[in-house]
């Protein structure tokens, strides 16, 4: 047994699998705990992989006896807000009851750190400023619902058994691995930039647009991009300060600025070199005008440092990746 594992579970996902190649690198041992519903087996290259369920005690069971688990990453969940709008019981399955399940493991086995990839989907609504951790939580879908439930749950599993946890509340993860090993494949897709870049190579007619009347500076919604590589450092942040006997605590991962739908779309234009045609929709219920996040306590209490603040950045690196796999990861 190394002194190194650090298990992840959703390690074959988007944000998972960038995370397990950071932690590689920086001489950890990932340990990867997916059951592929929505990850990919040619993502995990950096550590064992185990495919299996964290809803499942007996696969916990082997996977805790087996390795010497220090902390434990957890990315698995369902991911899509207008699904869980549609079937919010699929939502509340497995991002809520499984993940009791995953901590009655963790609790059996005297595993006591646990990082949480939780959402700004759990704050809901936003009077469009940057949004610090004690912004009101009124989370207004089921997938918000879920992270802002599992949130309220790890408080009482910390002051019952000791089980600390940090949660990160990203804002829209984005970008690629700058190395281009790894990239963004959700089946369908429904993130704003590979989107647009699946139209740029022509894997789609068009781009649809929700709604260009908001109250913005250009009539489209406002988000917060952040690169995948900075999530993955401020994961690494958090956990070795659980290691070394640090507190839990609550984290907000954005850039602090926003931006429009149509921004993104020029600055794709700009690099890619595509027309990238666009068809201007409704509004989708639930969408809200301006999100984006301050993360000044993660910079100030964590150390956190992100590389790529800036948007060409992030897309550049995606289309990178996209470029070089067109159709994604091989099944
Ligand atoms: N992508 C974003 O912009 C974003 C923003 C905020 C929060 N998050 C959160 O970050 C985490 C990772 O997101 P992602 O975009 O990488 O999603 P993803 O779908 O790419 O990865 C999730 C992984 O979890 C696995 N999984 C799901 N349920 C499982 C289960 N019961 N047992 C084992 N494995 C299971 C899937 O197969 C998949 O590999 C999620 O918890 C998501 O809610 C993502």
């Amino acid at each position: 047994m190394a002194d190194n594992e650090i298990l992840v579970v959703g390690g074959a996902g988007y944000i998972g699998s960038h995370m397990c190649k950071y932690l590689w690198r920086r001489g950890y041992r990932p340990i990867v705990l997916d059951n592929l519903v929505c990850g990919h087996r040619a993502a995990v290259q950096w550590g064992p992989f185990i495919q299996g369920d964290i809803g499942d005690p007996e696969t916990l069971d082997r996977v805790f006896s087996e390795y010497d688990i220090k902390g434990v990453l957890h990315f698995a969940a369902y991911t899509c807000v207008p699904e869980s709008v549609d079937i919010p019981l699929k939502y509340y399955g497995n991002n809520v009851a499984n993940t009791i399940n995953l901590l009655q493991g963790m609790v059996r086995h005297g595993v006591n750190r646990l990082i949480f990839s939780s959402s700004c989907a759990t704050y809901g609504v936003s009077d469009g400023t940057p949004m610090s951790e004690d912004h009101v939580q009124h989370p207004i879908t089921p997938y918000g619902r879920t992270k802002w439930m599992v949130e309220q749950i790890l408080d009482d599993v910390e002051s019952a058994y000791g089980l600390r946890a940090v949660c990160l509340r990203y804002f829209n993860a984005a970008g690629a691995d700058p190395d281009g090993h790894l990239g963004e494949d959700h089946r369908p897709e429904t993130h704003l930039i590979p989107i647009i870049i699946k139209t740029a190579l022509g894997q789609r007619d068009f781009l649809s647009v929700y709604g260009d009347d908001y109250p913005t500076r250009d009539g489209t919604c406002v988000r917060d991009y952040i690169h995948v590589e900075d999530l993955a450092q401020a994961h690494l942040l958090a956990l070795e300060r659980l290691l070394a006997g640090g507190p839990g605590g609550k984290y907000n991962l954005g850039n602090g600025d926003g931006a429009t739908v149509r921004e993104v779309i020029e600055r794709t234009r700009g690099i890619t070199q595509a027309s990238i045609p666009v068809r201007f929709e409704e509004r989708r219920p639930g969408d809200v005008p301006v999100l984006i996040g301050s993360s000044e306590k993660a910079i100030r209490e964590l150390g956190w440092r992100p590389q790529y603040s800036d948007l060409d950045a992030i897309i550049e690196t995606a289309w990178n990746w996209h470029r070089r796999y067109p159709d994604g990861y091989p099944e």
